[in-house]
């Protein structure tokens, strides 16, 4: 199949396209890579449906942009160490959900993953949506005060919150039946990046901060940040700079983790849903 099959059709204003006219599981041309690379670019969380993928398959993909990042505190398949398993069982109902609050991947590495590859063997007859948002829109609508206050600004990033020695998940009851993850003091450092980021690819400027590992700005205490940091998040998740993908077995999703944030929604209790996903290496923010 040559790269002028590949169609992509937007699903929202501000980001988000599924792409038809490509089998990811065959051996892909330069040119469909070229195309799949470029359309992620345009549209930072690009989707395809009815994939068929094997684990080498799905390694495959996450290939077409770099290396591979290896997620620390949860544990990976024991025959694949690159993939996860995210997986929710009916009977773990609302117990825990994971990737339930607004965040982009990893932000408390010195080289944040560049994007992700998720894929989805098992979807709910309803629910279990993933909310995506823009945040060069979100930069973008700023007013230029704002931005450029932001632009000369550090924020310092951790994963104390959810994977640190007094983190979410060192609480038994919040551990799901389904998934291991292993909080450690390793997750208490923290890691300084610029609050507005300048995208590699395209020069486009974006916030990059999020509720999860954003801790506070550089040189400002948590009491004087905080009210700034819950305006910009209020501000980034306004609905015209989201996208919402409703996952089909067989679907899978691409993001862009240097100018998105995204949100798992906990709405399908009662219900199994199994995802795989293979976390592409990234660099360090500038
Ligand atoms: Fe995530």
């Amino acid at each position: 199949m040559r790269a002028e099959t590949i169609a992509t059709y937007p699903i929202a204003g501000a980001l988000g396209a599924e792409v038809s006219g490509i089998d990811l599981a065959r051996p892909l041309s330069n040119p469909e890579t070229e195309a799949i690379r470029q359309a992620l670019w345009n549209h930072k969380v690009i989707f395809f449906r009815s994939q068929s993928l094997s684990p080498k398959g799905l390694l495959r993909v996450a290939g077409i942009f770099g290396g591979i990042y290896r997620v620390p505190f949860v544990r990976a398949r024991d025959d694949f160490p690159d993939i996860i398993d995210i997986v929710k069982e009916a009977e773990d109902d609302n117990k825990y959900n994971f990737g339930g609050v607004w965040h982009s991947d990893a932000t408390f590495e010195a080289c944040p993953p560049m994007g992700s590859v998720l894929y989805c063997l098992e979807s709910p007859p309803h629910g279990g949506d993933t909310l995506f948002v823009n945040m060069e829109a979100a930069y973008a609508a700023l007013s230029d005060v704002m931005k450029t206050t932001l632009d000369g600004m550090v924020a310092l990033h951790s994963a104390e919150r959810n994977y640190g020695s007094g983190g979410y998940f060192t609480d038994d009851k919040k551990q799901g039946v389904s998934m291991s993850i292993e909080p450690s003091a390793e997750g208490d450092k923290l890691m300084e990046h610029p609050v507005v980021r300048t995208h590699p690819e395209t020069c486009n400027k974006g916030l990059f901060i999020n509720p999860i590992y954003t801790m506070r700005f550089k040189g400002m205490p948590t009491q004087e940040s905080q009210p700034i940091l819950n305006f910009l998040y209020n501000h980034a998740v306004r609905p015209e700079f989201q996208c919402r993908f409703g996952w089909t077995t067989g679907a899978l999703a691409i993001w862009d983790n240097r100018c998105t944030m995204h949100f798992s929604i906990n709405d399908y209790a009662g219900y199994r849903r199994h995802m795989n996903r293979v976390t592409i290496a990234g660099d360090r923010p500038r």
